[in-house]
């Protein structure tokens, strides 16, 4: 029940400058204020979060196998592709791009969920990052 903090808010949150100039205000404004300042809190709280929406390394290499080795291997239709094929600033280009052959990705090649998952994994062991790796040559 956060809003019970209400009152003890602008002690904990701006010091005793906020509190002078809120006290000033009507208790209703105050309240107000308070919510506001509550709401921007829980968000800020809640960024990091939103920000660290991540695909699954392990998933990665599993799709990555599975959707684009079927191509991109020695003999197969396209030029063999490891994540040491490209540093990890080519790799998110390509993915932010989120273009192949100058076709969207999706849907042939994954899932969006699976297609970040690939993404997080060949970033991941780019050739200049800090695990690189071939995923079996
Ligand atoms: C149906 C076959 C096929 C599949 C599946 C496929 N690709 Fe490709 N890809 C190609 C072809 C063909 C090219 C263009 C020729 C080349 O680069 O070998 C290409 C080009 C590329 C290039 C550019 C190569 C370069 O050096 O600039 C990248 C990067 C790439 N693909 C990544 C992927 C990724 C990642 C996946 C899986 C999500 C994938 N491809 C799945 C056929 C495929």
């Amino acid at each position: 029940m956060p809003l019970l903090f209400v009152g003890d808010l602008p002690i904990f949150n701006g010091g005793p400058c906020v509190a002078t100039c809120a006290i000033k205000r009507s208790s209703k404004g105050l309240k107000m204020r308070m919510r506001t300042l509550l709401g921007l809190a829980l968000l800020l709280m809640a960024l990091p979060a939103v920000a660290q929406q991540k695909g699954s390394d392990t998933k990665g290499k599993f799709y990555f196998k599975k959707n684009c080795k079927s191509c991109h291997v020695d003999g197969g239709s396209a030029k063999p592709l490891t994540p040491l094929s490209k540093t990890q600033a080519q790799w998110k280009k390509l993915f932010e791009g989120g273009k192949h052959k100058g076709e969207p990705f999706t849907p042939k090649l994954g899932t969006p969920v699976q297609l970040l998952d690939i993404k997080t994994f060949l970033v991941n062991h780019a050739s200049d990052s800090p695990q690189p790796e071939t995923c079996g040559g």
